[in-house]
Parts: structure tokens; sequence; C-alpha cells
């Protein structure tokens, strides 16, 4: 496939390592009045419409006015739930907080119920349809989280959903075993932690159906120290730590995520020095979910300050039935903008080679670079980059390839 007259080719890199931090997030390079090549899935090649040689193409795709991006990379999901709960966000509403909910036994537990009474190929239908949702807004790469589960049997009927759809859509999925999301009501704090080190984690890495490991390191739900003993158990069984920390407070999580040698932290809202200094030079991936610090009502992570510390920033949508309905990418980016000052160039930079990083895509998502996977979408005919951020909740993506194949809408 060929693509001609690109206005803008988005995200342009040789190939190579571009973890982006600090400074270096502030550029994102556009290669104008471009085409791109595609053969076999992979992008062949790209350059200048003024260098482009007569070409045999099986199938032309005119992009006058519009620009081309990388997919993006969303490395923060927990696409596989049963139901939304629209009943808690009107509780919130009228001033219940997130914790108030949980203590109440909504939030993760209600979700939990529901899921536990749902058929695996139920789960799978509900979940396809976010699938199908979130490749029309541009996402071409996305991790998906269990911990609706929270028995055995329910965890695992999760991960074999998101096994499920990297088969069977064409999303590159990662995926990420949180059994230590919630503690079940009628068991205790030690009895549950048991369950996940003992039986959870052996029997997911018995099916291999994790990559990674993460656990919601928060008051109220599970401390730095058990943080630290689930993920090294995770660990032990080949699963990499990503971790939930520091949304509603500053619960030790970043510093834990750190010493594990985590691949990402994520939300992030409470931070202090001391977290950002932790994060200097570890080759952990912060990563910001602007659209559940919004849905909560949350302060933001402080984005310029980290960069300013020279820290590498990643988005992700975080999309959930609780604290993030929406894995609007185009959204994401508008939030970060918005509420974190990121520049639209930062914010694109964080949502695709950042995210491929931290979901160690790297070498094969995040950009238009010769040899990676041919995922691309196109914009409506826009003035400029900006404009993606700027119209906010409006549509932007208007064709999507993945894989080198078109996706029809
Ligand atoms: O990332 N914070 C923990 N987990 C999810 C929300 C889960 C829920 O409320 O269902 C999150 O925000
Ligand atoms: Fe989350």
């Amino acid at each position: 496939m060929l693509i001609v007259n690109i206005k803008g080719l988005v995200q342009v890199r040789e190939p190579g390592n571009h973890v982006l931090a600090g400074d270096a997030m502030a550029t994102l390079p556009v290669l104008p009045d471009a085409y791109l090549a595609i053969k076999d899935g992979i992008i062949a090649d790209y350059g200048s419409m003024s260098s482009l040689l007569v070409r045999h193409a099986t199938q032309t795709l005119d992009a006058t006015g519009r620009f081309v991006f990388p997919s993006f990379v969303d490395s923060h999901t927990h696409l596989v739930f049963a139901a939304s709960r629209e009943e808690e966000f009107v509780m919130k509403i009228k001033g219940a907080t997130y914790a108030d909910i949980a203590a109440k036994g909504g939030g993760i537990l209600n979700s939990a119920r529901r899921l536990q009474q749902m058929t695996e190929d139920e789960l799978f239908e509900r979940t396809l349809t976010r699938a199908h949702e979130i490749v029309r807004t541009g996402t071409g790469a996305v991790e998906i989280k269990s911990g609706y589960g929270l028995t055995v049997r329910d965890e695992l009927k999760m991960l074999r959903v998101a096994r499920r759809i990297g088969r069977e859509t064409p999303l590159t999925v990662k995926t990420t075993f949180l059994g230590a999301h919630a503690v079940p009501k009628d068991t205790t704090q030690k009895e549950y932690i048991d369950l996940v080190i003992h039986d959870m984690i052996p029997a997911v890495a018995a099916e291999q159906l994790a990559d990674y490991i993460d656990v919601f390191c928060e008051q109220g739900f599970f401390t730095a120290e058990e943080t630290e003993r689930i993920v090294e158990a995770g660990k032990q069984h080949g699963m990499c730590p990503r971790i939930h920390a520091n949304q509603l407070h500053r619960s030790g999580g970043v510093q834990v995520g750190v010493k594990t040698k985590a691949v990402s932290v994520d939300h992030l809202e409470n931070m202090g020095d001391e977290e950002i200094e932790a994060l200097q030079n570890s080759g952990v991936m912060p990563t910001a979910l602007p659209g559940a610090a919004f849905f909560l009502n949350l302060p933001f992570p402080p984005a310029r300050q980290m960069l300013q510390a020279g820290l590498p920033l990643a988005i992700a949508s975080d999309y959930n039935p609780g604290s993030a309905p929406s894995g609007n990418m185009p959204l994401m980016i508008s939030l970060a903008c918005i509420k974190m000052k990121l520049t639209p160039e930062e914010a694109i930079n964080a949502a695709t080679l950042n995210t491929a990083a931290a979901l160690e895509l790297h070498t094969t998502h995040g950009s238009i670079t010769r040899g990676k996977v041919a995922n691309v979408f196109i914009t409506h005919p826009i003035p400029s980059v900006a404009h993606v951020p700027y119209a906010f909740g409006s549509p932007v993506v208007q064709d999507v390839i993945l894989n080198g194949k078109t996706i029809s809408n």
C-alpha cells in the first residue's frame, strides 16, 4: 500500500532507542508533503513526495490535507470489565469520594461481583466492542489488566479474554495480572495476599496469561511492603512489575516501583520531590493517566516539574468503569495539554514512543520507522498537528491502518 500526498508524516524516526525524556520531549519530527509505503504489514519506506519514484502499489490512498500518525500505544487499561458504573458516577456528583464508594462495597468490588457472574464468552463480546472503539480512535497497541476477578477462576477468565482480544483483533495486546487490585469481602488482607502469591500467580504463569504484574499500591488497598512482596513473587514467575502508584496518596508506590525495577509506575497524582528524585535515572517509565485525574477531580501529575527534572513521561488512558470510562487517546492528549501544560509535541511523544517503551514495544511500535509494524492512522483534513489536542473531544481520526491493513469503520 502506498499513502501519497500526506500533508505531514508525524513521528518519523530512524531505527534506534527513542525513549524521550526532559527537553527531548519537545521535539516531534514531522515530514511535510510525504509518502508512506507499506509492505507485508511493515513500514517499508517513506520520504517526501518529490523523491517518490513511480511505484506499482496494489493500493494507493490519497491523504491530501491530512496527517499520518503512528497509532497510539495505550500502556494502561482495564479493558475487560462486565458493566459500566453510572450509579457511582452520580454518587460522586453528589459528593461521595472514590474512597467512600469503595468502603461501601462499590468500586472495584462492585465490578468484581458483576464480572464473576458473567461467562467468558459474554465478557469477550463486551470487551470486543471496546476494542473496536479504541481502534477507531487511533490506538494500535494496548495493555490490558485483570483485577476485577479477585478469585483464581475469574482472574484467569479475564486474562484469557485479554489474550483472545490479542488473537482476534488487529490490536497488539500485552497483558497484566492485577489480582492485588482490592481485597474481596469476607477475606482478610493476609488470606487474600496469600491467595494471590501462592495460587493466582502460579496459575496465571502456568497458562502464560500475563506479561506483567501490577498492584494497586494505595491506602486501604495494598501497602508498599505488600506491593513489594507480591511483585517479587510475580517476578519469580517471569512477570515484570508495573505499579498503580500515588493515585490518592503518596503511598510509597513510586519508591517500590524503582526498588523492584518496574517497567512503569502509573497515576502519579500525588507526587513530592522525593518521588521525582527516586525516578531519576531509574529506567522506570512515569506514566500519567489524565482521564482518571479528570474523572475523579484529582490533582494532575506535576508533568512540567518531572520534565524539568529530566524524566521521561508517558500518557495512557486507564480505560476502566470506575475512574476513567474512556479509552480515547486523542482526548487524553488534550487533557495532558490543557491540565498538565504539556505542548502538543510533548503529549504526542508521551502517547506514542514513550508508551511503546513502557510496553517494551519500542522496537516495533510508536513511530514511523522503516521495519516497524505498519500501525498508523490518517486524520481528517486539519490545519496542523496541534489541532489534534486542540479540538478536544472532536473526532480527528478518519482512516485506520493496522498491520498494513485498512480497518473499515
Ligand atoms: O486505575 N486505581 C485503581 N484501579 C483503577 C480504577 C478501578 C475501578 O475503580 O474500577 C484505576 O483508576
Ligand atoms: Fe488503572
